[in-house]
């Protein structure tokens, strides 16, 4: 393929502000002598940003101080000069009321830092949930040559002898601490062993799910997205991509090049091969968006139906986890097996194709990483559902779900808020059956606010005693990448803005056929026009501050949660003002 022209350092973005013989280049000449740089060092070099979501407080980050170095150490090594900046930490574990309240935050700061600052190019280190889509919108619109560096998986984790999954395992051990079955000791004993290194979720949660999209669409080094985030393999990993960032600078490798049709498609090829996280779409969804590309619902179910499950990780997988999955041979090993079924002329960030990436790459270990011929599920990583109680979409993992609800019919039992189902959900007394369907509404991108995980909703005590760990439930809230069971999530519209799901009312007949990929209210039109004209809007949820510009401007989740002002032709009529 054609290699670019190498571009002149009078070329480079941070010659705007370095060059000049002029009253404002003086500043910022004397400003990095002031930190103690020499014009050698500064002239005439790429400027890289390193974007570093290190935060005290995230635990999937802790590794980033140490790694940043070794960022650092590839720039230098290859003729570039090093800056890290704090990016916001959004982190999934300790963020209230949901993560995703601040996903477009950090897509925003780091959009506008970037465009602020003389960086010729970025490397983004990312890896907890909303951090990888946060870093890459942004860094797509802004234009510069990006690289993301994942933080890789934590190790798995361990209780006496036994693998544990994030997320997963906690809400299953949590079922049998409900059911009276573990003791205090043994709660404990989980506890200390389910989260035992840095790293994201060692599960193929969210965060690997949006890691391995990343790497899929060629804006990490091949295979980088499971290296585990204490893997010797991480730290060089982290210098190659300083190393690589200079050469995309002179390179003139900007992300517009990377981000297409073809390459946000084999994201999404890939991410149904890994049994993804139903987080996927929306986030997907916005990243596309941001390169100008429109990715359905529609054409994400029928990437659901024909692509097979290969990767057999928990939680859609049985018994294996992240670190299994590196050392079968990772995503290259993984991608390799799809070959035919990808676009392989797409370029990366290596300047080469993801054909070229692929060469050599080998499976380790095929129950891990099976083949076409042997997958986990022959399809169902995704499935996108329309109905009268959903007719801008709503999707649900099959792969993830016990197969007997694919087709069911029951009574709702509708809550219009957490705490109200919290409040009845342990009650020994509550009226409910395995048939009934439950519902959780106001729980969506405005009524959560921020749509929060809160999808799966917990089992009635009263079934947990009697047995039952599964049951058909209904909400516009997402779920955990980590989590599992037959739940129907994203409702689109949802209910706090008049959706459907706002009408529905307890003791009504639900039906879900997921081979028709319908869900459906069987209540008469006649009965729900009623409904609708009594129905009333809710007061906003917020009267000021980040709340009020979130309630404002963030769109339903069919089309990703971006906010309106920042999507694809907004970001192209600003442009980067040429006025400073
Ligand atoms: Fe950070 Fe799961 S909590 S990735």
């Amino acid at each position: 393929m054609t290699r670019p022209v190498r571009k002149q350092p009078s070329q480079l973005r941070s010659a705007r502000w370095f060059a000049p013989d002029d009253l404002r280049s003086f500043g910022h000449r004397s400003r990095l002598m002031q930190l103690g740089y020499s014009p050698e060092e500064f002239m005439d070099r790429p400027l890289i940003g390193i974007l570093n979501t290190w935060s005290e407080i995230n635990s999937c980050h802790s590794h980033f101080r140490e790694r940043a170095k070794d960022v650092k150490r590839g720039i230098q090594m290859a003729g570039g000069f090093a800056v890290e900046m704090p990016s916001l930490s959004v982190d999934e574990s300790f963020t209230k009321p949901t993560s995703m309240l601040y996903r477009n935050m950090l897509a925003m700061e780091v959009e506008e830092m970037i465009r602020a600052h003389p960086f010729d190019g970025v490397v983004l280190m990312g890896g907890c949930d909303k951090t990888t889509p946060g870093l890459v919108m942004g860094a797509i619109t802004a234009g510069v040559p990006m690289i993301y560096l994942p933080a890789g998986p934590m190790l798995r984790g361990n209780y006496r002898g036994q693998h544990l999954g994030s997320g997963s395992d906690a809400w299953k051990y949590w079922d049998e601490r409900r059911a009276g079955n573990i003791d205090e000791k043994e709660w404990e004993g989980l506890q200390g062993g389910i989260a035992r290194s840095a790293g994201v979720c060692m599960t193929m949660g969210t965060a690997s799910t949006m890691t391995a999209i990343t790497d899929a669409m060629g804006l990490t080094l091949p295979g980088a997205s499971s290296i585990p985030a204490v893997d010797s393999g991480h730290q060089r990993m982290s210098a190659d991509c300083g190393r690589r960032i200079v050469a995309m600078v002179w390179e003139d490798l900007t992300p517009d090049r990377i981000v297409t049709e073809a390459s946000v498609r084999n994201a999404a090829i890939v991410a149904m091969a890994t049994g993804c996280s139903t987080n996927a779409v929306v986030h997907l969804v916005a990243m596309a968006r941001r390169a100008g590309v429109e990715l359905s619902l529609d054409t994400l179910d029928e990437l659901g139906r024909e692509t097979p499950l290969i990767a057999n990780v928990r939680p859609s997988g049985t018994d294996y986890l992240m670190e299994d999955f590196h050392y079968a041979g990772g995503l290259r090993a993984l991608m390799a097996q799809l070959r035919e079924r990808l676009d392989l002329s797409c370029l990366t960030v290596t300047g080469q194709t993801i054909g070229e990436n692929l060469e050599g790459a080998k499976v380790w270990n095929d129950d891990v990483i099976r083949p076409l011929s042997n997958p986990v599920y022959k399809e169902g990583s995704l499935a996108v559902l329309r109905g009268n109680l959903c007719p801008d979409g709503a999707v649900i993992k099959p792969a993830a779900c016990d197969p007997k609800y694919h087709v069911h019919e029951g009574p709702a039992l509708v809550f219009d808020s957490y705490p109200e189902m919290k409040a009845a959900i342990d009650d020994e007394n509550l009226e409910v059956t395995p048939d009934h369907v439950l519902v959780l509404r106001n729980a969506g991108p405005l009524g959560g606010p921020g749509f929060p995980e809160w999808g799966m909703l917990p089992i009635p005590r009263a079934l947990i005693r009697q047995g039952y760990r599964d049951m058909l439930r209904i909400s516009d809230a997402r779920m955990s990448g980590t989590s599992y069971g037959a739940c129907v999530l994203h409702v689109a519209p949802e209910a706090y803005v008049g959706g459907p799901l706002a009408l529905l009312e307890t003791g009504d007949r639900v039906r879900l056929d997921l081979p028709s990929r319908r869900l459906d209210m069987l209540v008469d039109e006649a009965e729900i026009t009623r409904r609708r004209r009594e129905w009333k809007a809710p007061k906003p949820r917020f009267e000021r501050g980040w709340g009020w510009m979130f309630s404002k401007h963030v769109t339903q989740a069919d089309t990703g949660c971006d906010f309106d002002f920042l999507q694809h032709d907004f970001g192209r009529a600003a442009g980067e003002p040429d006025i400073f």
